[in-house]
């Protein structure tokens, strides 16, 4: 069956907030209504309950390096909706801290993609995942940053330039 693609409104704003193992504690009532879940459902979930079959490895890996490391990252996801619907969104992902500084958990929020970034990260997540597939998550994740040092202008840093692929 043909998947369907759900729409943000530029006004909707995502967000959830998991453990540091990425279980969700937290979402607004707009990710139940994107991703068509309760939010009974949702809470106490892994956030890959809404992981997309197209999404590459290597965005995971990357994320999930940049948020063990205390730095924070915009990337763009493609979800998996109720109903064999998806939604595209440009993600803002952080650690939050303890007093002492050690990561208490972590909160994504999440706007809809632009068109512009769509018509460059579909073809290059197409092309990570085929990657993947016949060679591994690691040439995939070279690809990606292949992509990124080619749109670095001066000394950019990686969520500058993601910044620059959605304005
Ligand atoms: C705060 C936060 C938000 C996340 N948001 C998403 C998301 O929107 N979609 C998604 O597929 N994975 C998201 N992840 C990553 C998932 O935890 C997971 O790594 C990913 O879905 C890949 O799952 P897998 O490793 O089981 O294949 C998020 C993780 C964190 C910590």
């Amino acid at each position: 069956m043909l998947e369907e693609e759900r729409k943000l409104s530029s006004v909707d704003i995502i967000v959830s907030q998991t453990d540091l193992d990425g279980f969700i504690i937290y979402a607004n009532p707009i990710f139940y209504k994107i991703a068509g879940y309760s939010s009974a459902k949702l809470i106490g979930e892994n956030h890959n309950i809404i992981r997309h079959p197209d999404m590459p490895k290597a965005i995971f890996k990357i994320l999930w390096e940049r948020l063990k490391n205390k730095e924070d990252i915009y990337c763009f996801i493609k979800n998996k909706a109720t109903e064999n619907k998806f939604y595209w969104v440009f993600a803002y992902i952080r650690p939050s801290f303890n007093k002492d500084g050690t990561a208490r958990n972590y909160v994504s929020t999440r706007r809809a993609i632009s068109y512009k970034a769509r018509d460059i990260i579909e073809p290059l997540y197409k092309d990570m995942l085929t990657l993947e597939r016949s060679k591994g998550v690691d040439s995939s994740e070279e690809l990606f940053k292949n992509f990124i040092e080619q749109n670095r202008y001066k000394n950019q840093s990686d969520n500058d330039i993601m910044h620059n692929i959605q304005y």
